[in-house]
């Protein structure tokens, strides 16, 4: 059966520096992802491998990871699409590394959090006793669907170049789900718009765009973040 090179970043802390590379033959199925490869490593081959994985159906996000220099899903990527002998795996940038390939993403989800990115309402009474719905006409779903689709996989603050230098920008995700927010009609929070409008906010990011190019569900955060200026600028 032909095999496919794997090259794993592998790193413990207790060793006390970044990390290196470890190689393996990983027999290459019709169907196979680069997810289905590293379980194949750790069961076969490498138990001390670290992974982190859940639903292998991209829609967990838990298995961002970089994939031949590219932030990928790898249960989303199938080694015969990648079109390599050798595949090289490292872990997602802009986050501290825990062990191998997986990185700690607790900044990641306090920004989003710090920014109230969940919906809002005033009237607390209907939503702990719901008496009705809170309805939306297609015309205002649409204006936040795609958002909507973001798994916070984290795919897009690892390919930022901005936060890679300056830490304390805010990031893609975090600033398209308060996007998403403010433009949801059902929303009554109060203005969470200050919040961002300020250097490591909206005004930082120079529009590199890498953040929609590496989604893996289609969902374009520059562009929220283009209409979060317009927004604050207003
Ligand atoms: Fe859930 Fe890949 S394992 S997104």
């Amino acid at each position: 059966m032909e095999a496919v090179r794997f090259r794993v970043h592998r790193f413990r802390p207790e060793d006390g520096h970044r990390g290196s590379f470890r190689e393996y033959q990983v027999p290459k199925k019709k169907g196979m992802t680069v997810l289905d490869g590293l379980i194949y490593i750790k069961e076969n081959l490498d138990p001390t491998l670290s992974v982190r994985y859940s639903c292998r159906m991209a829609i967990c996000g838990s298995c961002g990871m970089r994939v031949n220099g590219m932030e990928v899903l790898a249960c989303n990527t199938q080694i015969v699409e990648l079109e390599k002998k050798v595949i090289t795996v490292e872990p997602m940038k802009n986050y501290p590394l825990i062990k191998d390939i997986v990185v700690d993403m607790s900044e990641f989800f306090v920004k989003q959090k710090n920014l109230k990115t969940w919906l809002i309402r005033k009237d607390v009474v209907e939503q702990e006793n719901p008496t009705r719905q809170y309805a939306q006409t297609e015309e205002e779903l649409e204006k936040i669907l795609q958002f909507t689709y973001c798994i916070q996989c984290g795919l897009c603050y690892s390919a930022c170049p901005v936060v890679s230098n300056l830490p304390q920008f805010l990031g893609p995700q975090a600033l398209m789900k308060l996007y998403r927010y403010l433009a949801d009609n059902r929303d009554e929070g109060e203005d969470r718009l200050a919040a961002v409008d300020k250097f490591e906010g909206v005004w930082r990011c120079h529009f590199a765009g890498s953040c929609s190019t590496v989604c893996p569900k289609g969902v374009d955060p520059a562009l929220a973040i283009q209409l979060l200026r317009r927004a604050a600028l207003k």
